[in-house]
């Protein structure tokens, strides 16, 4: 490993990242950095931006974001050991003076990984109340082995022991998540937990979920984000089924693991599942690879089908023909089809609605359309509804849907139809004369908090190693920032920090996912003005270390009510109901108000 990355350094060092953008893109210098169109996506305006000072590249467009060795393979779409050969020769380093130079960060990530998964697959072989757990929500034993399932015993540091004796490299095993250093040594991850282990289309392991066997919380718990593993772009399930994909024509996204699984075992080889996230842009680049035909089959309760309806918007918009699943109230696809109701299933997936068709029936099976008010009641809804359609001949195929729920039957059809267009189109005017047009244009980002502007001035200054930006490390910790995001960026950066004493961004970078890489290296090239001075920054540092006290008493309170199953009666906390909660304990006064913004 060592090997490996001393030739990447002293190759970085001798060939400088300038020259070689500049055979692909024409730079302009722009303050600190350099700047022009993005090699990556179509721009008129530059937003792609290169650093001489950090030796990155960065897409203000795409979010695209690396070093040169990453530069070198995405435009001339070369494997890292071509890139390194290359640019070696370039630079003229004889790469045999380095050992193991192929073994990257991640290939050592996956393979300890596939010796956990390895480790966890032989202990669910000898303990029968997994076995038996797994038989009773229906999976055979030939769908146990296909997906590699395992358990993760009750002991603290099974795993760790299982590694020792294996001479695995515990550090490695501490970056991919499975062991963690408490202030009694290294204990595991996962425990007294179902294992499904998560692979990426080369068939690495690249990370794992958990599933709790009895009713502790968190009832799934996942691998944290690493170099290898990033939830915002993986699909479970990917590896087994892009070939039936591209057969069958779609995929078929469901939400948990237990449920790609159910459906796959039931003949349902298209489906995949995400990983406890909302769908991203990158899932759909993802799958657009193989498809762009998508069908949502999400729980049919309220939190499932507006998550559906928002991930299906994000498909619209990226042009694909994306169709809701309706399924029986309270039901999900595991439940349907461990009842024995595949047929039915079946029909829900075939029969899968288009986004509008789908928000028509919501509306009609909210209102008593019997009763002329309720049609009436109905009709305005849909009115709005259509309004969100981009195409008029669109709007009269659904408008002729609803001819037959005029409340007065005895206009006849014409001056239904009419009487509705007119209500519709109404709607469509005064929103296009309104604040200017959605589609198409780029969003405005949110503007920042107050929070989340700390947290990135704190960031930058250590990054950009700025007058007293040293002094925070010892008054904040990772877990104090806000997000999962935020606080991975913080754990690597103080880290690095700690041991460096400053900041080497083409390493950094490896050392976290994308998303998290993204964010540092956007961080990193963004002109956000001058150095702010050690005062300001010790606020900063308050006011994040404060927040973060906050986080700690909010889930203290919230306990409980997750014990007692009032946030999920299936018992999953999911992070969208502990918000309402919390807005709810607000209101009553049982809890603060936030107090940023
Ligand atoms: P089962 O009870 O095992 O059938 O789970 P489910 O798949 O029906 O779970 P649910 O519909 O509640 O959640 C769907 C997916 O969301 C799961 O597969 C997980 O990926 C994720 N999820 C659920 N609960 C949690 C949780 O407590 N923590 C995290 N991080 N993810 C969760
Ligand atoms: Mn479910």
């Amino acid at each position: 490993m060592a090997g490996s990355r001393d030739a990447k350094e002293e190759i970085r060092q001798r060939v400088g990242i300038l020259d070689v953008v500049s055979e692909y893109v024409t730079l302009k210098r722009s303050g600190k950095s350099y700047k022009g169109l993005c090699p990556f996506h179509a721009e008129k305006t530059p937003s792609f931006t290169v650093s001489d000072e950090f030796q990155t590249w960065h897409c203000f467009g795409c979010g695209e974001h690396g070093d040169v060795f990453s530069f070198l393979m995405k435009i001339e779409n070369l494997t890292f050991a071509e890139a390194l050969e290359r640019l070696a020769k370039r630079a003229g380093v004889e790469l045999e003076r380095f050992q193991d130079r192929q073994t990257s960060r991640k290939e050592l990530l996956g393979k300890l990984n596939a010796l956990a998964a390895a480790y966890y697959a032989g202990l669910l072989k000898r303990t029968p109340i997994a076995i038996e757990y797994l038989h009773n929500r229906g999976l055979a034993d030939q769908t146990i082995e296909q997906f590699h399932l395992g358990y993760a015993a009750l002991a603290w540091d099974g795993l760790v022991q299982h590694l020792t004796r294996k001479g695995a490299d515990l550090k490695v095993a501490e970056q991919a998540g499975l062991i963690v250093r408490g202030d009694r040594g290294l204990y595991d991850r996962f425990r007294h937990r179902i294992v499904f282990p998560i692979f990426d289309i080369q068939e690495r392991v690249i990370g794992f979920g958990g599933r709790a066997l009895g009713d502790d919380q968190p009832k799934y718990l996942n691998s944290p984000e690493t170099p290898l593993f990033s939830k915002t772009h993986s699909l479970y399930g990917l590896n087994l089924a892009r070939k039936a994909i591209s057969e069958k024509g779609f995929a078929l996204i469901v939400e948990g693991y237990m449920d790609m699984i159910t459906a796959h075992q039931a003949g349902f080889t298209n489906c995949v599942a995400t990983l406890g996230t909302a769908l991203t842009l990158e899932h759909i680049k993802v799958l657009s690879r193989y498809t762009q035909k998508i069908a949502l089959a999400y729980d049919a309760d309220s939190a499932g089908m507006a998550a559906a309806l928002r991930g299906a918007a994000m498909f619209d918009e990226a042009g694909c023909d994306v169709r809701i699943v309706r399924l029986p109230g309270g039901d999900d696809p595991d439940s349907l089809i461990r009842e024995g109701r595949v047929s039915e299933f079946a029909a829900a997936v075939a029969e899968a609605l288009p986004i509008v068709d789908h928000r028509l029936a919501v509306l009609r099976e909210k209102h008593d359309l019997t009763h002329p008010a309720g049609r009436a009641a109905m009709l305005k809804e849909a009115a709005r509804v259509l309004a969100d359609v981009p195409t008029f001949v669109e709007r009269e195929r659904c408008i002729k849907e609803l001819i037959r729920y005029h409340p007065n039957w005895d206009v006849g059809p014409t001056q239904a139809q009419n009487q509705i267009r007119a209500d519709v189109e109404a709607l469509v005017r005064r929103r296009q004369g309104g604040a200017g047009r959605k589609r198409g244009s780029e969003a405005a980002p949110k503007p920042a908090t107050a929070l989340e502007r700390a947290e990135r001035s704190v960031l930058r200054a250590l990054i950009r190693k700025e007058e007293g930006a040293e002094g925070v490390l010892n008054t904040l910790a990772p877990e104090d920032f806000s997000s999962e995001i935020t606080s991975a960026a913080a754990k690597a950066v103080f880290e690095m920090f700690g041991q460096k004493r400053g900041i080497y961004l083409p390493d950094l970078l490896e050392l976290v996912s994308e998303d998290v890489g993204a964010f540092l290296s956007q961080l990193a090239m963004s002109d956000e003005g001058p150095p702010i001075n050690e005062k300001t920054l010790q606020d900063c540092a308050a006011l994040i270390r404060n927040s973060g006290l906050k986080k700690m008493r909010t889930s203290d309170i919230l306990a409980p009510y997750i014990k007692q199953g009032i946030i999920d009666a299936s018992g999953a906390p999911r992070e969208q109901t502990l918000e309402e909660l919390k807005t709810f304990l607000q209101k009553s006064g049982k809890l603060p108000e936030d107090d940023e913004q």
